[in-house]
């Protein structure tokens, strides 16, 4: 590894160029090209930004050869095990872990925000009752940016603050919504003696007719595949929720925004599609042949759950996922589930695998979630509005660092133009208009 302090850009031997070379608190060292294209007349070119830093960053890291991620510093394994999640969102809106007060008065501000305004249930009426969750989640969710302008002042430490607690305390509500709509059931109120997670579960799976009281190790689960999906630094929906808010657009439009990126089966959408994949797999006999379909050039087929533009080591959150799968599955005594049989099959034989070993394409934090929210009896078609529920607090607390940052600005990328040079119209051209 290479340890420049700068770079010198050279032509015929002259010196056109230096550029910096910034030193965060760890990971890779940045070259700093901000001087680059008024020094130089020069763009830098990385589609997918594999080399790009886009800004500053105190949230969250990942080290992708070693297979490590850290919120604000602390290891997921021991996030996971030792917090619950809303402990995890205060840390990561924070920057520390909660004392019993603070703890205790941030639960309070989310549960006295649970609740939605009585007309956004009008928003979902004009749904189809088969419209996909995402699709509901990005309209209503989106409409929330139509109320609250009370504190909307992105400028103000207060509102941004505010906006976080409605948005984190209000998207399981909808999610929640999207679930009792697709059924033609009432919708559930939230109830405030309940936890966060306890509350979720109860407006997913109770009716008018009957309560529904989730038992303790489902909540622990449920609540530590949020911990796992919270945040994971400049994600492509992350990096959208940035861009948009950038603009100084309305936090819940931006938010908006990080919903429809994560719906991607590239991205959020895979834990859908894993289980999708699993379900036409069907059967062990069958994996050599989805193997060698995913290590096939010519077919668009890849093995949904496995590889990763980051990780090039084991997804820390997958080992987590797996654990969780069989504490969920022994407590629902589903042990012979053919699914995760299946998925600890294919893993296997995959991890076996020269291709996916040489490409280090290894299970990722989608591959084992969509099998333990099956059996927590979530809709295979509400994965990713689950995955967006634990990452609401991840892109309010990156919009909000980079509302902050002193060195933002409005984000607008350059390009390698490859399009037709200028050229007149035909003088023969007649308008038609
Ligand atoms: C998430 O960024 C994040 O942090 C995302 C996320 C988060 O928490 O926010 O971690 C959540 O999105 C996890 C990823 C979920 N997606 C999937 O499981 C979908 C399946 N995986 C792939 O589509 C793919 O691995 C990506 C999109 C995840 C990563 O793609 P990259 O980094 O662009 O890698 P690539 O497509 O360039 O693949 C490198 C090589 C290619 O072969 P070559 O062109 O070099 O010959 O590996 C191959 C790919 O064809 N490859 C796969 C594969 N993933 C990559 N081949 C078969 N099956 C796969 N799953």
């Amino acid at each position: 590894m290479t340890h420049l302090r700068s770079l010198t850009l050279n032509e015929n031997a002259q010196p056109v160029c230096e550029l910096p070379v910034l030193t965060g608190s760890t990971g890779p060292n940045v070259i700093d090209v901000q001087a680059l294209y008024k020094d130089t007349g020069l763009f830098t070119y990385d589609p997918g930004f594999n080399s790009t830093a886009s800004c500053r960053s105190t949230i969250t890291f990942i080290d992708g050869e070693k297979g490590i991620l850290l919120y604000r510093g602390y290891p997921i394994e021991q996030l996971a095990e030792q917090c619950n999640f809303l402990e995890v969102c205060y840390l990561i809106l924070n920057g520390e872990l909660p004392d019993a007060p603070q703890l205790s008065s941030f639960e309070h501000n989310i549960t006295m925000h649970t609740m939605v305004h009585d007309q956004l249930t009008n928003f979902f009426k004009g749904f189809r009752r088969d419209a996909h969750p995402m699709a509901i989640m990005v309209g209503v969710v989106g409409a929330l940016s139509a109320f609250y302008h009370d504190a909307l002042d992105i400028r103000s430490k207060k509102d941004r603050e505010m906006c976080a607690i409605r948005l984190i305390a209000k998207v399981p509500t909808i999610v929640a919504m999207c679930h009792k709509y697709s059924t033609g059931m009432p919708f559930m109120y939230p109830q405030n003696k309940l936890s966060y997670v306890e509350n979720f579960l109860r407006m997913m799976h109770a009716t008018p007719c009957d309560d529904y009281t989730a038992s303790p190790v489902l909540v622990r689960a449920l609540d530590r595949i949020l911990i796992l999906h919270a945040d994971h630094e400049q994600n492509a929906s992350t990096s959208t929720v940035r861009l948009a808010g950038s603009s100084g657009a309305n936090p819940f439009a931006c938010i908006t925004a990080g919903i429809a990126c994560l719906w991607g089966a590239a991205h959020g959408g895979a834990n859908e599609a894993v289980l999708n994949m699993l379900e036409k797999i069907g059967d062990v006999s069958h994996i050599p042949e989805y193997i060698n379909k995913a290590k096939d050039k010519n077919d668009p087929f890849r093995l949904m759950g496995f590889g990763h533009r980051v990780y090039k080591n084991h997804d820390p959150r997958a080992k987590l996922m797996r654990t969780t799968c069989y504490e969920v599955l022994d407590e629902l005594g589903l042990h012979d589930n053919k699914l995760f049989e299946l998925a600890l099959e294919l893993e296997r034989i995959a991890l076996e695998d020269d291709y996916f070993i040489e490409k280090k394409l290894y299970p990722n934090v989608d591959f084992y979630s969509g099998i333990v929210l099956h059996a927590l009896g979530i809709p295979t078609n509400m994965f990713t509005a689950m995955f967006a529920m634990g990452r609401t607090v991840g892109w309010i607390a990156h919009w909000d660092e980079m509302i902050a940052d002193p060195e933002q600005k409005i984000g607008r990328p350059r390009q390698l133009y490859t399009g037709a040079v200028q050229r007149d119209v035909p003088a023969g051209h007649k308008k038609t208009v």
